[in-house]
């Protein structure tokens, strides 16, 4: 059987990797200022997260949840406390998309509506629901055609005000900055408007952290910078540092019920494990700090350099837009000075390095753009 081809792989293989390094199997070092699309949070193979992972295999890998398990309730009040939603109850679950279909569906089940408003050039995944939400028509089949949702452009709150004054709307759905689309934030009065009018017009608002949560931004999530508290929340990639796991907040005032949401794999005994391992890590090193620290370090520095167009994001999270004639830097950044980086559409860099990275490995990633467009 071959593999059904649906990836544009780079002729890399890495085989091996610790904290921000990669070695492929020919032995080359690379440095990881990508994490995998935003997913390696503590580094590569932190000692915590294997030391934990290990233990519990020996232990309990998976059993269903037709039963106790406590993994669950301690990641629960853990995540509870480092993210400040204390109130809040938590679903687990297996992916990003996964977490926004489920965030979607309890919206509509709590407000008894099917419409959502999403925002232009959103991404939230690739299940029905999450597709559906997702501004880019080439990864929707005919089958995912609906008129559930509308979409208004970023930060257009009159857009958002004359959708839900009608009230057929469940909820919006925003991104706490968008990824996929090259980094573009959510104005503070756009979330503190959008709040107040869905609790105007009897709709959720969910704030889609998948990407932008877990510390990434230098607070926990991205919405905590304007303090909006949303109704619901997903997240996922940083969560399990490359074990899949999703999840959805979801706040005192909606109310479960047996059978409201499901899954099998969602919550498992490793998948916990791999999420408090994560959780401790970025407490105890304080990576929330950090990715504050060094992303304000970066984002300084890259404005400074005329071969950018923009740099936005805050945190870690940051775009760069090149100016004309820059397009190939990301090649050339990772096939002659072997660095990883993400891109957004042909002229933007994208930047989502594991917390941990230091000072010394972003100064190396700076000189190394200063010498190849020298
Ligand atoms: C903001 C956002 N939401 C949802 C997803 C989907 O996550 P997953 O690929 O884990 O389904 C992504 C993935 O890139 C994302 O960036």
């Amino acid at each position: 059987m071959e593999l059904f081809d649906v990836y544009k792989l780079w002729p890399i293989e890495p085989v091996k990797a610790k904290g921000l390094k990669i070695w492929d199997k020919d032995g080359v070092e690379y440095t990881d200022l990508y994490g995998g699309h935003a997913v390696i949070s503590i580094g590569h193979c932190h000692e915590t997260y294997v030391n934990m992972l290990q233990e519990q295999l020996n232990k309990l890998g998976f059993y269903s949840n037709a039963v106790q398990n406590s993994l669950q309730r301690e990641l629960a009040s853990t995540f509870g406390r480092v993210s400040g939603y204390e109130d809040f109850a938590l679903f687990l679950c297996n992916s990003g998309a996964e977490a926004n279909e489920n965030a979607l569906k309890l919206a509509s089940f709590h407000t008894g509506k099917r419409k959502f408003i999403a925002m232009e050039k959103a991404f939230h995944g690739r299940t029905f629901g999450a597709v559906a939400a997702t501004d880019n028509p080439k990864i929707r089949a005919p089958f995912n055609l609906t008129d559930h949702i509308t979409f208004v452009p970023l930060n257009d709150i009159a857009a958002v005000d004359k959708c839900l004054s009608t009230g057929e709307y469940a909820g919006v759905i925003i991104e706490g900055i968008q990824g996929v689309a090259g980094i573009y934030e959510p104005e503070a009065q756009f979330l503190q408007e959008v709040s107040s009018l869905c609790k105007k017009h009897t709709a959720l608002l969910i704030l889609d952290e998948v990407q932008s949560g877990y510390g990434r931004t230098g607070k926990f999530f991205a919405h905590q910078h304007s303090g909006v508290v949303p109704d619901i929340i997903t997240t996922a990639k940083g969560m399990g540092n490359g074990f899949p796991i999703g999840g959805v907040l979801v706040a005192p005032h909606i109310k479960p019920s047996y059978g409201m949401l499901g899954t099998t794999f969602g919550g498992n005994h490793l998948a916990c494990t791999a999420a408090l391992a994560v959780l401790k890590v970025i407490e105890e090193e304080k990576l929330v700090e950090n990715s504050q620290a060094i992303g304000e370090y970066l984002i300084a520095e890259l404005s400074k350099m005329p071969i950018f167009k923009e740099v936005r994001g805050k945190g870690l999270m940051i775009g760069m837009e090149l100016n004309p004639g820059y397009e190939t830097l990301r090649d050339k950044l990772l096939f002659e000075e072997h660095m990883f980086t993400g891109g957004a559409g042909a002229n933007v860099i994208r930047l989502l390095p594991p917390l941990t990275i230091d000072k010394q490995t972003a100064d190396k990633f700076i000189d190394a753009i200063k010498k190849l467009t020298a």
